[in-house]
């Protein structure tokens, strides 16, 4: 029987987390409260978490997300505390306030 996984949403998720019992801290996403895992990969700790969508493309509006874990597409990129930063080349730190970056028509 295949097992699902859902992430903080309550949605299923493609990715799960590996470890589920390690320390948590406290960041933010567009104000909704998510609680990481200290010092993982931002980009593996959001997937594993559910949210797929980083950015917003500025001409389609597209939404994006990472893509090659490794610093080389850009899809990844997220706002934290305010600079776009590409989040696959991050650790998660207590406090954190990420924002995803406006597509089409945004401000
Ligand atoms: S996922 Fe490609 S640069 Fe981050």
């Amino acid at each position: 029987m295949m097992r699902r996984i859902l992430g903080c949403s309550g949605r299923p998720v493609l990715f799960r987390d590996l470890s589920p019992d390690a320390p948590r801290v406290r960041v933010t996403l567009d104000g909704q409260v998510l609680h990481l895992p200290a010092g993982a990969n931002l980009a593996a700790a959001l997937l594993g978490a559910g949210i797929t969508t980083f950015r917003m493309t500025p001409v389609s509006g597209a939404s994006r997300g990472p893509f090659c874990m490794m610093g080389a597409c850009f899809d990844c990129l997220i706002g934290v505390e305010g600079v776009t930063r590409q989040a696959c080349m991050m650790q998660v730190s207590d406090g954190m306030v990420l924002t995803r970056p406006l597509g089409k028509g945004g401000a």
